[in-house]
């Protein structure tokens, strides 16, 4: 949450001096919060209280400068889909904090989630893209091959969900599908180390503003690689249920 406001921050026309300090104001905000947690044993109810606060009072902020932006009432050089992209995970959050922690049991659950990661995976890879110099076209064409693997199986996580409604009692074909999307995602974030490595090595052409950006994508990516292994637990379940039946 802290760096999703740097990057409004960043990516801000320099004029818009009172969007900047609101932006400014949050980065420092969740800084604060973030030491808060790192040294906290337990996150007490005050604590999560404050957290859900100013996640909440983020996603307004989010939504207000991405009307602006909508409405062209500000010209920035941050894309509205980013701005979405970033409520839409400020909100996942929120949605964590505020619902008491329960694994995924379901496949239904699981797919939906591995859509969600799904979604914004896609669009990253739509983000650099965007944010590589037309030059870098080997790059270009490694990130579209890239995107066009993860439109697919955004698309195909779906249509699992959907036939998930069905409530089947296993779906090894959705198991499958699972591991595919393990093995790809790993596929994508070592391409985003890469992309990280070369900002950081000032050896590729783009307007990314800072090398805060490729490593906030990569390390997504190994969030999402991270439940993914919870998923591969949860559907292991499935396979031995399946197999005793
Ligand atoms: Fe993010
Ligand atoms: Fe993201």
């Amino acid at each position: 949450m802290k760096e999703h406001a740097q990057f409004i921050a960043l990516g801000l026309p320099c004029d818009q001096t009172a969007l900047i300090a609101e932006a400014e104001s949050f980065v420092k905000q969740f800084g604060a919060l973030e030491e808060k947690v790192k040294k906290a044993k337990v996150i007490d109810p005050e604590l999560l209280r404050k957290i859900i606060a100013a996640v909440k009072a983020l996603i307004a902020f989010q939504r207000g400068v991405l009307l602006l932006l909508i409405q062209c009432k500000v010209r920035a050089s941050i894309f509205p889909l980013f701005v979405d992209h970033i409520t839409r995970e400020a909100v996942h959050f929120l949605e964590l904090l505020e619902k008491p922690l329960q694994p995924l049991s379901t496949i239904q659950e699981i797919l939906e989630r591995a859509a969600f990661w799904l979604r914004q995976m896609k669009e990253h890879i739509e983000f650099i893209i965007h944010l590589l110099d037309p030059s870098e076209r080997s790059l270009i064409t490694q990130a579209e091959a890239l995107l066009e693997v993860f439109r697919n199986l955004l698309e195909t996580a779906r249509d699992l969900e959907s036939m998930s409604e069905s409530d089947p009692r296993f779906f090894n074909a959705a198991v499958r599908f699972i591991f595919e999307v393990n093995d790809r995602t790993n596929e994508l974030r070592d391409f985003k180390a890469t992309a990280h490595e070369l900002v950081v090595l000032c050896r590729v052409l783009s307007t990314i503003p800072d090398p805060l950006l490729t490593d906030h994508v990569r390390r997504e990516a190994d969030k999402f690689l991270k439940e993914l292994e919870e998923f591969k637990s949860v559907t292991n379940v499935c396979k031995s249920l399946q197999a005793s039946q």
